[in-house]
């Protein structure tokens, strides 16, 4: 086990090569699985749910591997159609691999996908669309067993909400599908815009991506290709929020504007200067941020749900009194109690936050409770007087790359301990 110990109250200041998106490299891997021979990925993170889904494709006869942030894998002979409970549990979003393997082989069967600490994550929408395609469904004792009798077929598809994983189940089933697929109500994220791209790169007949309606016609077959992840604009928001919440002021390399359109109104309403560059972001934070009234999680393009405990760590220290609604998720809010051990003055009632600024926090030994939340304490650790101590910090691996190593290059005082348990 190990934990993260920082030493707060140092402005951050320096460059950060932003490494690719996690949300956008893990679909592609499951599409992977739907191109004859050889892909290269290029700009793929070094993260525990990256490794997990390549062991997955192993498992199902692919031979892949990994040099750095390149990933590259040989559907040679696919053997499995058959993914196992302990790899399904290594990833919280391996249900990726149904619609990519139904694609492929006709047949699929996983373990049920449990929920994780974000609560429920119900697959529902997922199989009520793949089942307009063709897809049969037997569940027993936590097994889902998926049989296509004839071939996937295209069809009319509404998705209920715009679901980032149906949107993503329903792409990768449809692409190899018999005729067309037009899929309404679609999730808007990049995310989704990358894995179009990449699956047109191997010769998918894929529009409308990015909007509402989707609209696939099948193809018989698509071929490998070489491939650059776009880069991951939560991670992004995560290493501007930490020069934000210490003072300070950070380059961020490798990316542009536009994925985090959608949240730098918010940085800017705190009192944060941002200069976009073609390749790159700056950000000048103020001596002390101010609060933002409202934020309300929405599907993209509205403020992504995935930002809302690092922006909620920010606003703790902030001027002002701030109004988060988490829309998306029903349990999103587990990272309070860690904030609130750090001073922080928050009250939540059902989907509602009321954090109250303080001009300071201080450290504490806390415990990362998901993915952005701990990345929440990471940022209040930063500012924060005094030493915090994380525990949990697996849960921080699954989506940022040597997050000490990037912090201490900034300034950060950050250090990752072997606890020898
Ligand atoms: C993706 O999860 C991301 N994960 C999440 O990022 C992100 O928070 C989420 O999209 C929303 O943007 C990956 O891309 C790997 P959803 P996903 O299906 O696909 C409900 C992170 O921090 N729902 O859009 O699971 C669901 O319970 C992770 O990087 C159903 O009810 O999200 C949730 O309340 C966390 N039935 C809401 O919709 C379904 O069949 C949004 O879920 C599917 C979803």
């Amino acid at each position: 086990m190990q934990k993260l110990v920082i030493e707060g109250g140092v402005p951050l200041e320096g460059e950060v090569f932003l490494h690719g998106a996690k949300n956008s490299a893990l679909p592609i891997l499951a599409a992977v699985l739907l191109c004859d021979g050889e892909t290269t990925l290029e700009n793929c993170a070094r993260l525990t749910d990256v490794f997990a889904a390549c062991r997955i494709l192993t498992h199902l006869g692919c031979r892949c591997t990994i040099r750095s942030h390149t990933v590259t894998v040989n559907v040679c002979d696919l053997r499995s159609d058959t993914i196992p409970e302990a790899l399904m549990q290594e990833m919280r979003s391996s249900v990726i691999f149904l619609g990519a393997v139904l694609g492929r082989t006709g047949s699929c069967h996983i373990s049920y996908p449990g929920g994780c600490e974000l609560g429920p994550r119900p697959i529902d929408m997922h199989l009520e669309a793949l089942q307009q395609m063709g897809a049969r469904f037997h569940i027993h004792g936590g097994e889902l067993d998926c049989t296509v009798p004839d071939r996937l077929h295209g069809a009319k598809i509404h998705l209920p909400f715009p679901s980032v994983g149906a949107t993503e189940n329903v792409m990768l089933a449809a692409v190899l599908a018999k005729g067309r697929t037009v899929l309404h109500n679609a999730a808007r994220e990049p995310e989704i815009c990358d894995l179009a791209s990449f699956l047109r790169m191997g010769g998918a007949k894929i529009s409308g991506d990015g909007e509402s309606t989707i609209v696939i016609d099948g193809v018989e077959k698509l071929h490998g290709s070489t491939y650059r992840i776009m880069p991951d604009r939560i991670a992004g928001i995560t290493y501007l929020g930490a020069a934000a919440i210490t003072g300070g002021t950070i380059c961020l390399r490798g990316t542009d504007a536009h994925p985090m359109e959608n949240v730098l109104p918010m940085f800017e309403q705190m009192g944060c200067r941002l200069y976009p560059e073609p390749d790159r972001m700056h950000l000048l934070a103020p001596r002390r941020l101010h609060a933002v009234p409202s934020i309300q999680t929405m599907p993209h393009p509205g403020f992504p749900t995935d930002a809302q405990a690092i922006f909620m760590a920010m606003l703790s220290v902030a001027n002002g009194v701030s109004v988060i609604e988490e829309n998306i998720f029903e349990n999103r809010y587990r990272h309070v109690d860690a904030l609130v051990k750090m001073g922080a003055k928050i009250h939540v009632s059902g989907r509602i936050a009321v954090v109250t600024g303080t001009q300071t926090l201080s450290g504490a030994s806390v415990s990362a409770t998901d993915l952005r939340g701990g990345a929440a304490m990471v940022l209040a650790g930063l500012a924060a007087n005094g030493k915090t101590e994380i525990r949990q910090i697996s849960h921080i691996d699954r989506g940022y790359e040597a997050i000490e190593t990037v912090l201490q290059g900034v300034g950060g005082r950050i250090t990752r301990v072997d606890m020898g348990i």
